[in-house]
């Protein structure tokens, strides 16, 4: 059986937020400085979350990324890895963390078996670092992308969430950046997820800027797009040893080539970001035929496309949830 909904998207990405807490607290991610973490016992065990992705597994997903919060956090974590690996139909694993904890871990997690790193790092700036997260160190976090280096993760994305007060001005380190390093840097568009209107208008920048500044940098060419490969488009300028990718989730249509589903913390499956609809899945983690009414469900709620940036509603209600219980 395939994971396909009412628009045809076919959907083998399961994102899984293991824990919705997170040692930084980035303003546009939790954009009150604070939000109810849920509590352990609510939060989904090892056991659970290894059923529900075996029977998504079962239906078709290949694909999955470990998410947050901070994903690291968790106890336990690369044990976890190392099991979903072994589910029959997962080949390929992915981490999205804010890389703090990584210089630690990252030996560990190879030998898990995690095949890819996403990296948050929107600038490079230390007191703009501190300034943005509410009080995290960059040293920590290029501590953590060098060791991801090290142990060869491939390919390492580093994600930047573009803001026009805050790191437009840094656009060209970066881009200049993947000449030397095998790295790809992943410029991201602002999203306003979780009741965060007014400072999402203030502060959203379109990423055309992007390219009008590697345009002044040298020639670029976009990669072939590859299965699997998710809203990214990938650049690279003439002989540089890394890449960079743009998701313009506002800009550009992006929800029509959507592969994923979402896991929250707190047992819940999401076929959307932005809308409040789910699916409650922690009381039937060990029952699979509801568990496949369930993934069902999840993709009959999806709704064609989100509605981010626009004032009226058309679809649905928006989630409230903030961004760091979702996982991005
Ligand atoms: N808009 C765009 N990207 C966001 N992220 C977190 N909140 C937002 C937002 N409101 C990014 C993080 C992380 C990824 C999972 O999602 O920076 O890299």
């Amino acid at each position: 059986m395939n994971l396909v909904d009412r628009f045809e998207r076919k959907h083998d990405y399961l994102r899984i937020s293991v824990t919705d807490r997170c040692n930084l607290l980035c303003h546009y991610c939790v954009p009150n400085g604070s939000h109810d973490c849920t509590s352990f016992h609510r939060l989904l065990t090892d056991d659970e979350i290894i059923n529900i992705v075996q029977v998504g597994a079962d239906l078709g997903i290949k694909k999955i990324c470990i998410t947050g919060g901070e994903p690291l956090v968790r106890k336990g974590l690369p044990q976890l890895i190392g099991k979903l690996k072994q589910i029959d139909g997962i080949e390929d694993i992915a981490l999205t963390t804010n890389g703090v904890f990584l210089a630690k871990y990252a030996h560990e997690l190879k030998k898990a078996g995690l095949n890819r790193m996403n990296i948050s790092l929107d600038t490079l700036n230390e007191e703009k670092y501190t300034r943005i997260t509410r009080n995290g160190k960059l040293q920590n976090v290029l501590e953590g992308i060098q060791a991801a280096i090290e142990y060869n993760f491939q390919p390492i994305k580093l994600n930047v969430v573009l803001l026009k007060d805050y790191n437009v001005d840094e656009i060209e380190t970066f881009l200049r950046w993947t000449m030397k390093e095998n790295v790809q840097i992943r410029f991201i568009e602002y999203m306003p997820i979780g009741d965060q209107q007014s400072e999402w208008s203030n502060q959203y920048q379109s990423l055309s800027i992007v390219e009008d500044v590697a345009r002044t940098i040298g020639d670029y060419v976009e990669h072939k797009r590859q299965q699997m490969a998710g809203p990214a488009r990938v650049y690279s300028f003439q002989n540089a040893k890394g890449s960079f990718g743009l998701i313009h989730p506002i800009s550009n249509e992006f929800c029509t080539s959507c592969n994923r589903l979402r896991l929250t913390a707190d047992g819940h499956l999401k076929s959307c970001l932005f809308w409040e609809s789910e699916v409650p899945v922690k009381q039937i983690a060990y029952d699979k035929d509801e568990l496949i009414e369930a993934y069902k469900r999840a993709l009959f709620l999806k709704p064609k496309n989100h509605e981010m940036g626009q004032s009226l509603y058309q679809q649905g209600t928006p989630t409230t949830r903030v961004m760091s219980a979702i996982g991005g």
